[in-house]
């Protein structure tokens, strides 16, 4: 083999069937938070994403599916974008949250009418499709309801060994709920999926609001952002409406939002962000006061194994430096 000349600059981007890169499944809501996630997963050297599916949730399917797709061709990457539910696995959807990500899910900021189109295969046979294809390679990274997953561990539950992992933004272990006093927006939101990825024995990491709410990003960062970044304007102007919605209850924080679906991804890219104790969860499916709550074992003798890494705290300086600089919020 010719030797490469010394002046050769190292691979930034190493190719995307690199060994060295992990591979992921993002499953979304788009969402502003959701868009922040896609971002930090498409810009990172170390995932290799296979591609993202998208679901109910934030807003209807359809939006997310939009917005998803817009943010990629935004990045300039070539990855699929696989539509999936439109509801919940046995509810209907509970209806989008306007009030918190803007009526077109992105803050009303002006979202670019994407040109490529959803695939023609459903989310859940794509996410079946290439977990058989890459026994134990894949970690699944839902950041919305678990409905896309859960479908697939029923269409073929052998997948669920072959699985490397599953590392969700979902739920509240120690803290209270966002929707409800007990209950995270993505477990509450299809709270029987949730159950069938806790009771599938695939290993899970739960980032939670324990973590989640810990993490922030202020506006004066967000004013920082590099002007030059074709996806500047967007996520600026859907950042703020974002951080708009959290000042009502976060008054004292000023111009801050949580970093919920960041978070999860950079779990899925470093593991060490989090520090995590291991639970038994499962989810409560039918309580008047308590649908949606993930229910955690932390008793000094549980009595079921534990099935889940809870993350209990996060280097969030670390991580928020990962974040601003790989977004360009320097
Ligand atoms: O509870 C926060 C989660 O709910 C995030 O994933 C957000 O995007 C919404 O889906
Ligand atoms: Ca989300």
């Amino acid at each position: 083999m010719a030797a490469q000349p010394e002046t050769q600059a190292p691979l930034k981007n190493p190719p995307p069937d690199s060994p060295r890169r992990q591979k992921v499944i993002l499953d979304v809501d788009t969402g502003v938070d959701d868009a922040l996630a896609i971002l930090y997963a498409l810009l990172s050297d170390e995932l290799e994403v296979l591609g993202i599916t998208t679901c109910c949730g934030n807003v209807d399917v359809d939006t997310a599916t939009r917005n998803t797709l817009a943010l990629v061709e935004l990045t300039g990457k070539d990855v699929p974008v696989y539509r999936g539910s439109a509801n919940a696995l046995v509810r209907p959807f509970a209806g989008p949250v306007p009030w918190i990500h803007g009526d077109n899910g992105l803050g009303n900021a002006a979202v670019p009418e994407p040109s490529r189109r959803p695939e023609p295969e459903d989310a859940a046979v794509f996410i079946c499709e290439q977990v058989l294809r890459y026994p134990g390679e894949v970690v699944l990274v839902p950041v919305a309801r678990m409905t896309n997953l859960a479908r697939a561990y029923l269409f073929d539950p052998g997948i669920a060994k072959s699985v490397q992992r599953i590392v969700m933004m979902g739920g509240a272990a120690f803290c209270p709920g966002n929707v409800t006093p007990v209950a995270e927006a993505n477990i509450w939101g299809d709270p029987e999926a949730a159950r069938v990825l806790f009771r599938s024995g695939t290993p899970i990491t739960m980032v939670g609001l324990d973590v989640t709410m810990r993490t922030g990003l202020t506006g004066d960062r967000l004013n920082r952002m590099d002007p030059s970044r074709p996806y500047t304007e967007l996520v600026q102007q859907a950042v703020r409406f974002y951080m708009r919605a959290y000042e009502e209850h976060h008054a004292a924080r000023g111009a801050w939002c949580p970093l919920h679906d960041p978070l999860a991804v950079a779990v899925a890219e470093d593991p060490g962000l989090c520090r995590t104790r291991r639970c038994h969860v499962d989810v409560e499916t039918s309580g008047d006061l308590t649908l949606g709550m993930t229910v955690v074992d932390a008793r000094g003798k549980p009595t079921a194994p534990p099935n889940a890494d809870v993350c209990v705290d996060v280097d969030a300086e670390r991580f928020l430096a990962r974040f601003c600089s790989r977004l360009g919020m320097v």
